[in-house]
Formats: C-alpha cells, sequence, structure tokens
C-alpha cells in the first residue's frame, strides 16, 4: 500500500493511502496503539458512510468503542466542544493509552486532536482524514487547535481568529481512504485541490504539472490518479514538517496563501470555504511576488488559471474594504515584531518568507483580487 514514513522529533508514524482502506482500519490501529479501549471522534455527516464501518472494524479488531458525534463547521472549532469531548472521555473511562481516532475532515481533526493533546497529558492520536484537504494537509504534523474571539475592534465586530488556540502534537498514525472522497461536496473536492496547488507552488514544480495534465481525473475521481495526488501532496508537507516540525522556519512556507486566506474566510458575505480563501490569497500573495520582481509575471498567471481551471475563486466574490482586511492582517499569528510576515513565491516550485512588504504593495495585492 502507498506508504510515506514521517520522522518527527517527537514521533515517527506513518501515512497509509489506498482506497478501501477505511475496512482495515483496526488493524492499523491496533498496530500503533493496541489498548483495550478507544474513542471514536467522527464528523456527523460521515457517520453513517464511514462511522459505522470504521467502528465495526475497530471492533472486529478487539476495541471497546465509544463513538463521539462532532458538527464539522468552522464554527464549532470552539473550547466548549474540546470540555464536551473532555467530559465524554472521562465519562467512558478512557486512559492515557486509548487511542482517540479523529474521523472527518479538518475541524473534527484539528478539535479531536487538541483533546488528544491535553486529555491526561496526551494519548494516542489517529487520523483519519475524509476529506481531500485534510488527506494532504490538515492531519499530517500535529498542528491541533480551535478557533477564539478576537478583541472587539474599534468598530464594534466581534471577529473570530483561526487556531489561535492549538498546540503541537503528532498522530501516531494517518489512514486515509480516497474512496471516502466519492461522497464529498465537489466544492469541497476543489478546496483540496487547491491545498494541493499550493503545495505544487512552494516546493513542487512537477506536482503543479501533474495537476495541470491531470485536472479532469482528479475532479472525476479516479481512484488511481487520486490517489497519485494524495501521495505527492502529502510527501511536500511531510518533507517540510520533518524539516520544521514547530514552524520555526521552512515550515511557515506552507502558509502561502493563508495570510490573505485567514482574514476573508471569517466575513460572512463573503461564503468562502478555507481552500477557496486560500485559494485567493495564493493570488493575493504572486501580485505581492510580482511586484516585488521575486515572480515572473507569467508563472502568476499560470497559477491563476490552474486555479480557475479546478473551478476556484482567484477573486473576492464581493467588495470588501481593504482596510478591514489590512487591519484583520494585524491578528494573524504569523505577525512577527508588529510586521506582517507573508509568504511569497519565487517562482512555481519555491517561497520564502518576507517580512518587509510595505504596505501599499499589500493594499494594491487586496485591490487587484477585488478589495474596494
Ligand atoms: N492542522 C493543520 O495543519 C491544518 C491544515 C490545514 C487546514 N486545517 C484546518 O482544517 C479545517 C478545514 O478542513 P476541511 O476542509 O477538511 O473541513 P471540514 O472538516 O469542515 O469538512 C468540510 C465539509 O465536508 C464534510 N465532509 C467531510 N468529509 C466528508 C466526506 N467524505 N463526504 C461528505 N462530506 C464530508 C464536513 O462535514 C464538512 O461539512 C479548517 O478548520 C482549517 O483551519 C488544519
Amino acid at each position: 500500500m502507498p506508504h510515506i514514513d514521517v520522522k518527527t522529533t517527537t514521533r515517527r508514524y506513518g501515512i497509509h493511502v489506498e482506497p478501501g482502506l477505511l475496512g482495515r482500519l483496526g488493524e492499523l490501529v491496533r498496530a500503533v496503539a493496541p489498548h483495550g479501549s478507544a474513542m471514536l471522534a467522527v464528523d456527523t455527516k460521515v457517520l453513517e458512510d464511514y462511522g459505522k464501518p470504521a467502528r465495526q472494524s475497530l471492533e472486529q479488531a478487539g476495541y471497546e468503542m465509544r463513538l463521539h458525534e462532532l458538527v464539522a463547521e468552522e464554527r464549532s472549532k470552539t473550547l466548549d466542544v474540546v470540555m464536551q469531548m473532555y467530559e465524554a472521555m472521562l465519562a467512558a473511562r478512557l486512559e492515557r493509552r486509548s487511542p482517540l481516532i479523529a474521523l472527518g475532515g479538518g475541524v473534527v481533526g484539528d478539535t479531536a486532536g487538541l483533546v488528544a493533546a491535553t486529555y491526561l497529558r496526551g494519548v494516542p492520536l489517529v487520523q483519519v482524514p475524509t476529506t481531500l484537504l485534510a488527506m494532504v494537509d490538515a492531519s499530517i504534523g500535529g498542528k491541533t487547535g480551535v478557533n477564539f474571539p478576537l478583541p472587539v475592534t474599534a468598530g464594534g465586530t466581534a471577529e473570530i481568529g483561526k487556531n489561535l488556540i492549538g498546540s503541537f502534537w503528532q498522530p501516531h498514525v494517518v489512514i486515509a481512504d480516497p474512496e471516502t472522497l466519492r461522497t464529498l461536496d465537489p466544492r469541497q473536492l476543489r478546496c483540496g485541490i487547491a491545498e494541493c496547488i499550493k503545495h505544487g507552488v512552494i516546493a513542487d514544480q512537477d506536482l503543479l504539472g501533474f495537476i495541470e495534465r491531470e485536472a479532469d481525473r482528479i475532479i472525476g475521481l479516479d481512484m488511481d490518479v487520486l490517489t497519485q495526488l494524495i501521495v505527492r501532496s502529502a510527501a511536500v508537507k511531510v518533507a517540510i514538517v520533518e524539516e520544521d516540525e514547530r514552524e520555526i522556519g521552512r515550515r511557515a512556507l506552507l502558509n502561502l496563501g493563508h495570510t490573505f486566506g485567514h482574514v476573508i474566510e471569517p466575513i460572512e458575505e463573503l461564503q468562502l470555504h478555507h481552500g477557496e480563501a486560500v485559494a485567493v490569497g495564493m493570488v493575493a500573495a504572486s501580485h505581492c511576488a510580482v511586484a516585488r520582481g521575486m515572480m515572473d509575471g507569467e508563472d502568476a498567471q499560470r497559477l491563476a488559471t490552474l486555479l480557475e481551471r479546478i473551478g476556484l475563486p482567484t477573486v473576492l466574490t464581493q467588495p470588501v474594504g481593504s482596510q478591514r482586511l489590512i487591519d484583520a492582517m494585524g491578528y494573524d499569528k504569523k505577525v512577527a515584531s508588529g510586521r506582517v510576515r507573508l509568504i511569497l513565491p519565487t517562482g512555481l516550485g519555491a517561497a520564502r518568507v518576507v517580512d518587509d512588504v510595505d504596505p501599499a504593495t499589500i493594499r494594491d495585492a487586496w485591490l487587484a483580487v477585488g478589495a474596494d
């Protein structure tokens, strides 16, 4: 089975990618966390299709299973939900060796991940991602966390800060079954492809070529092509995480598009999913890179064309005041000593962290993607 070995300072683990793998979940979990009781944290939406077979496989492997349902919405990524999970785990008397298995997309993975990192000072975490975004990104590398309200601004609007409360906690294993993507909303699939494109832009030009060539088969859910896409995209994330587990340096490159994307994602009127916000953010970042002479205009155009071909937005669906967006960027975790740090492509297949982009360039980038 296609397999990637991840070596971090705190844990060594495997990422398994294969159609049909969910049926072998119990056996794969048992290989890394052979304790008798376990908790399955499952996205309500996938409970029927995948939660039940997952539970069955885990029970057949000898686990005494508890099931905890989570609503996978960005607004349910809260400390309240984390507390409810602690209560359920305590009530079920789960112990320090009891694995917590997160079955769902990035919302479930991040929230359950924080619970696994902190319950009894840490229990084994098994990530079973069921969105493309979670398979190639969120489930890998140990970042866990929930959202938290930002201080109320002078304008009186309370906005939510993304992933402000969290911890690094590497999973014991990641098990990705591409078959689970068959039920995924096509819009969510495109969001995952946005993250794959991001990985191509920052580190792997060949991956971009692969996505350009195979776009139709990817969108058409060809299992062989999807498996290759997941393995190649996940490999980019793994290489970066291995080099810089705690995001002191190179790992920040994975935030390409995110400093811009994180401020537009919570804006209700825009109705953007995470990957869509990142797509617009990557275009804004490429505008900055071109303006600074770091990237060819042609490469920036190639990126925008590919995003459009996949059906991802490259501009805001309606105008938002650029000053509001610039203000919100000030609360991003990637702000270093009061300056906004941006990840900018230096072509296709490479990027670097830049912390001296002048405010006029940032404003121009927002204007270029439709802000006013
Ligand atoms: N930890 C990290 O390193 C990291 C990296 C990237 C993103 N994230 C986080 O991940 C989250 C986004 O993840 P996501 O895009 O997976 O979102 P998600 O978990 O909200 O899932 C998207 C939607 O798809 C549904 N869904 C999930 N799997 C399905 C399936 N197989 N079939 C049908 N429906 C399915 C969910 O119920 C939800 O409605 C964000 O909160 C983001 O902050 C974390």
